[in-house]
């Protein structure tokens, strides 16, 4: 496979976020990518939201999915290569996944994203975001913030814990293109419930489907 060399910035920024969870397991970057694509994702989401485009979210996968908002009340939509903003973004996050692969032999495969908005009010208790014997395939979660502005009194702050305490390890201020990225087995999270309109573009890289995968 050929790969173009990536622009210093991208594979600095990369090489950071591999550092740290290579060490830590989580990584928080503030001004992750490119401020345009920041600024169209943000549009798109408020637009979304304006035009009520987006969906209750729910818990668990397919057969166990349901709504529950004592647990979560945050709307979401997935993103979709169709809509020009959200194909850019995929396309930079399949950027990142190659560039995670080549430093961490992680054996990314794809990565599936929503946008996610909590009204003022809304929350997501404390989760997981895969477990060791589920079947999300999912590895390494990413959250970019859309907010401008965003101050204390805001509340919905991403709350990261010790997978087996009440002990948090770090509370992030969901601001306008900080990207937090953790592995998904590893890490409890929650959302506090926020004050003012919330938005981002949550995803996850996902290792492949055993049962998908080509005979060798
Ligand atoms: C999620 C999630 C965190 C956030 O959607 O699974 O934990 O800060 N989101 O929005
Ligand atoms: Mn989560």
């Amino acid at each position: 496979m050929s790969e173009t060399p990536l622009p210093p910035a991208e594979s600095e920024l990369y090489d950071l976020i591999a550092n740290d969870l290579f060490e830590h397991g989580y990584s928080i970057v503030t001004e992750a990518f490119a401020h345009a694509l920041t600024q169209d994702l943000y549009r798109r989401v408020a637009r979304l939201d304006e035009h009520n485009d987006l969906q209750l979210a729910g818990v668990g996968r397919e057969t166990d999915f349901q709504i529950n908002t004592s647990i979560r009340s945050d709307e979401t939509r997935w993103l979709s290569d169709t809509h020009h903003v959200d194909a850019a973004y995929l396309a930079q996050m399949a950027d990142f996944r190659l560039a995670m692969n080549r430093r961490l032999f992680l054996g990314l495969f794809d990565y599936e994203a929503h946008y996610a908005h909590y009204a003022p009010g809304a929350f997501y208790k404390r989760h997981f975001d895969a477990f060791k014997d589920g079947d999300s395939r999912r590895v390494l979660s990413t959250v970019l913030y859309l907010n401008q502005n965003w101050q204390a009194e805001d509340g919905g702050q991403l709350v990261i814990y010790h997978k087996d305490s009440d002990q948090s390890i770090s509370t992030v201020i969901p601001e306008m293109g900080t990207l937090v990225v953790f592995l998904s087995e590893d890490y409890p999270h929650e959302v506090l419930a926020c004050n003012r309109d919330r938005y981002s573009v949550t995803g996850w890289f996902r290792i492949q489907d055993p049962m998908q995968a080509p005979a060798i």
